[in-house]
């Protein structure tokens, strides 16, 4: 019996040597490489632009799908991950993708205002009761038929996921912000869209529309006063620098969409592009843990500094912003439409 067994684990050793082409561990490199090189020729190109740095929670999630797409399609699919507006800012990263010049984007959904003001339900104060409420609206149907709206589709581009930031807080260099009041004659930097304008002008503040990529140096020198981002935005931007004050508000969020160019995406072949999808819906679970994780982490981060005075509001302060701030409901609820604002509104 013993010999028989013997006999058979001889063979079956024999057998896989003579598959592996007899080279014992040198034939997998060699294998890796010929497929590789074999791949290059046909490889697929996703240039994926955004604004944040690499060590944000965007920049660390496009870098994990960039990751899982190559791993996932064999190096067949190459994701190459432009961060800090290096390709393209705010001003032309959407053009840029319409146009084919990249294949991908993840703005933050307010930016999507050119082409649908939809998009801006995102900016309604208060909007959101915490993250959990964030995430609902993710994997809703609603949220679905906004990554596929019309006008989107009619410039050719859909959306694939959504990716999650986080509550935006107002930062700003002249005092403290506690009420409503506080907030008179400050200018803020604002990311796009009437709805921000709106908002700060319910304020009595007056506000600017300035790239991602140009507000450090707009706080720097004066132009504006002040800004609204998340912990992680304002930390890995190192606002702290040119900031000293900061409201944790969580006022309204700031959270992303994927975005691709669809004449590129349908072009794809079928077995690839399942393959990349399967990377992204990956990449999006990684980035909703990384998101709250990395923005903690980056108000620890704020607080050590001891470079900003930061205020936290309480519950009181918060409902008196949020009752100074009930007039953006009455000029954009019918612009965002009912149907979005009270879906989301009354999502469990
Ligand atoms: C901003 O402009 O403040 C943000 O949208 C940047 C980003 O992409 O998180």
């Amino acid at each position: 019996m013993k010999k028989v067994m013997a006999a058979l684990i001889t063979l079956v050793m024999v057998t896989l040597l003579a598959a592996c082409g007899g080279g014992g561990g040198q034939s997998k490199p060699a294998d890796t490489k010929e497929k590789a090189s074999g791949d290059q020729k046909d490889q697929i190109i996703i240039k994926f632009s955004h604004v944040t740095s690499k060590d944000s929670v965007k920049g660390k999630a496009a870098d994990k799908f960039a990751e899982l797409a190559a791993a996932k399609t064999g190096g067949k699919v190459k994701v190459e991950v432009y961060p800090s507006s290096q390709l393209y800012g705010d001003k032309d990263e959407l053009d840029a993708l319409v146009a084919g010049n990249v294949q991908m984007i993840a703005p933050s959904v307010t930016k999507m205002v050119k082409l649908d003001p939809r998009w801006q339900y995102v900016d309604m104060p208060f909007l959101f009761r915490d993250r959990n409420h964030a995430l609902a609206f993710f994997k809703s149907d609603l949220a679905k038929k906004l990554l596929n709206g019309d006008k989107l589709v009619s410039n050719d581009i859909v959306g694939l996921a959504f990716w999650e930031n986080g509550f935006k807080n107002f930062s700003n260099n002249k005092k403290p912000l506690k009420t409503a009041a506080d907030f008179q004659g400050l200018k803020f930097r604002a990311q796009a869209g009437k709805v921000l304008e709106g908002q700060f002008k319910a304020l009595g503040a007056g506000s600017a529309t300035i790239p991602f990529g140009e507000t450090y140096a707009a706080l720097q020198q004066g132009t504006v006063d002040g800004q609204e981002n998340t912990f992680n935005n304002i930390d890995t931007q190192k606002y702290q620098e040119v900031q000293k004050y900061l409201t944790v508000s969580n006022h309204g969020r700031l959270d992303y969409a994927i975005f691709v160019n669809k004449t590129f995406w349908d072009g794809m072949p079928q077995d690839v592009r399942t393959k990349v999808e399967e990377a992204l819906k990956e990449a999006t679970e990684y980035e909703w843990q990384l998101a709250s994780q990395d923005n903690d982490k980056s108000f620890e981060n704020l607080k050590k500094s001891g470079k900003m005075q930061i205020t936290e509001l309480t519950a009181a302060e918060r409902a008196e912003l949020e009752k100074a701030l009930q007039p953006v409901y009455g000029e954009f609820k019918s612009i965002i439409t009912p149907e979005l604002i009270d879906g989301i509104k009354n999502m469990k």
